[in-house]
C-alpha cells in the first residue's frame, strides 16, 4: 500500500481544560496528568461531512503533486461512528460535492477508534492496481458526548483525517483482532465508558497488535521509525512504549491538542507526521488502532 496524498481538517472553536472544568468539575490539573489533553476542537459550524470534505481536499491536493488526478479515485471509504445521518452514507456525499467519478464504490464504515485502520485494509483489499482510493476518518464525537459525565467528556474532540492510496509491490502488512463486548464502551444517544477496562484492554491490545504486525512484515521492533497509534490518552501510548521497550520519542502523539477523535485520530496525526517531514522514503511505520467493539488493527508499510 502507497499513500500518495493525506490531509486533515479541524474545527476553528478550541475547548481548553479551563473551559472544561466550567462545565464539569475537573481541572487542568487533573485531565493533563491522566490523559495527557489539554485542548480539544469543537464542531459549531462543522460536520462530519464538511471536515471531511475539507480534509479529502488536502490529501487530493497533495496527490495531485505525485500526478494522481480526481477522476482517478475508483473508492470511498469513510470511517466514522458520529455521521448526522444513517443514510445516505458520507462517502456517497463526498464523492458528490469533490466532484469524484459516478461508477465507483463509495460508503461509510464503522468500527469506532480502529475504523481508519479497518478502512485502509478494506481498500487494500478492494483496489486493482493502478487504482486509487480516497480513505478518510472524520468525527464530530461532540454529538455523542454527554457533557455530565467528567469522566468520559473531557477526553473527546472533533476532525478529520484523509489520505489518498494505491496498492503497491511495497511491503505491507495488517493484523485485526475483535472481541465482541458492549460493556467497555458503547454509544447509544452517548458514549458510555469505562475508562479502567478500556485502558486494561487497550494497552495490552495495542502491544500485541504492534508485535504481531511487525513479526508479519518480518522486521524486528527496532526497526520502526515512526509508531502512529490511536489517540485516546498518553498514558495508555507510554504504557505501550514501556513494554514494547522502545523510546517514547518513536510514537508520534498530538492528542495534547485534539483529545481522541476516534477513527480521526491516525489519519490526523499521520498528516501532521508527513506535514513535519518526519517520513521519508523507506521510512517504517506502524499504524495502530483499538476502540469499541471491542475492535483493534495494525498497519506496518514502509513509506515511498
Ligand atoms: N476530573 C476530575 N476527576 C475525575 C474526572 C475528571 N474529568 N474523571 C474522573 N474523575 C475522578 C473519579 O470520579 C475518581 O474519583 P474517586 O476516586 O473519588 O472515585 C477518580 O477521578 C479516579 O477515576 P478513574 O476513572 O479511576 O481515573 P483513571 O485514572 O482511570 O482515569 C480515564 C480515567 C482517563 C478515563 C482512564 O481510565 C482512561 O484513559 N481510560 C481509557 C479511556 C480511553 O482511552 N477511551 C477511549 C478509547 S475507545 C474510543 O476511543 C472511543
Amino acid at each position: 500500500m502507497k499513500i500518495v496524498g493525506t490531509g486533515s481538517s479541524v474545527p476553528v472553536k478550541i475547548m481548553t481544560n479551563a473551559e472544561m472544568s466550567t462545565i464539569v468539575d475537573t481541572s487542568d490539573e487533573w485531565i493533563v496528568s491522566r490523559t495527557g489533553i489539554r485542548t480539544r476542537h469543537y464542531a459549531q459550524d462543522e460536520t462530519v461531512i464538511s471536515l471531511a470534505g475539507a480534509a479529502a481536499r488536502r490529501a487530493l491536493e497533495a496527490a495531485s503533486t505525485a500526478g494522481i488526478d480526481r477522476s482517478d479515485i475508483a473508492l470511498v471509504i469513510c470511517a466514522t461512528l458520529s455521521a448526522e445521518r444513517r443514510c445516505p452514507a458520507c462517502a456517497c456525499l463526498l464523492q458528490r460535492d469533490l466532484g469524484l467519478p459516478e461508477n465507483i464504490l463509495a460508503f461509510d464504515l464503522n468500527a469506532a477508534c480502529s475504523g481508519f485502520i479497518y478502512a485502509l485494509i478494506t481498500a487494500e483489499s478492494l483496489l486493482r492496481p493502478g487504482q486509487h482510493a480516497l480513505v478518510i476518518g472524520s468525527e464530530t464525537l461532540t454529538t455523542l458526548t454527554d457533557f455530565t459525565d467528567r469522566s468520559s467528556c473531557v477526553l473527546f474532540g472533533d476532525g478529520a483525517g484523509a489520505v489518498v492510496v494505491t496498492p503497491s509491490d511495497e511491503p505491507f502488512s495488517w493484523v485485526t483482532s475483535v472481541t465482541g463486548d458492549d460493556a467497555p464502551l458503547a454509544v447509544e444517544k452517548y458514549i458510555k465508558m469505562d475508562g479502567n477496562a478500556v485502558f486494561q484492554f487497550a494497552v495490552p491490545t495495542l502491544v500485541r497488535s504492534i508485535r504481531e504486525v511487525c513479526a508479519k512484515a518480518a522486521i524486528e521492533l527496532d526497526q520502526v521509525d515512526l509508531l502512529i497509534c490511536h489517540q485516546a490518552n498518553e498514558r495508555i501510548i507510554r504504557s505501550a512504549a514501556k513494554r514494547l521497550g522502545l523510546p517514547l520519542e518513536r510514537f508520534f502523539m498530538n492528542l495534547a491538542n485534539y483529545g481522541n477523535t476516534s477513527a480521526a485520530s491516525i489519519p490526523l496525526a499521520l498528516d501532521e507526521a508527513v506535514r513535519a517531514g518526519m517520513l521519508q522514503k523507506g521510512s517504517r511505520v506502524v499504524l495502530a488502532g483499538f476502540g469499541g467493539g471491542l475492535t483493534s488493527g495494525a498497519i506496518c508499510m514502509e513509506w515511498q
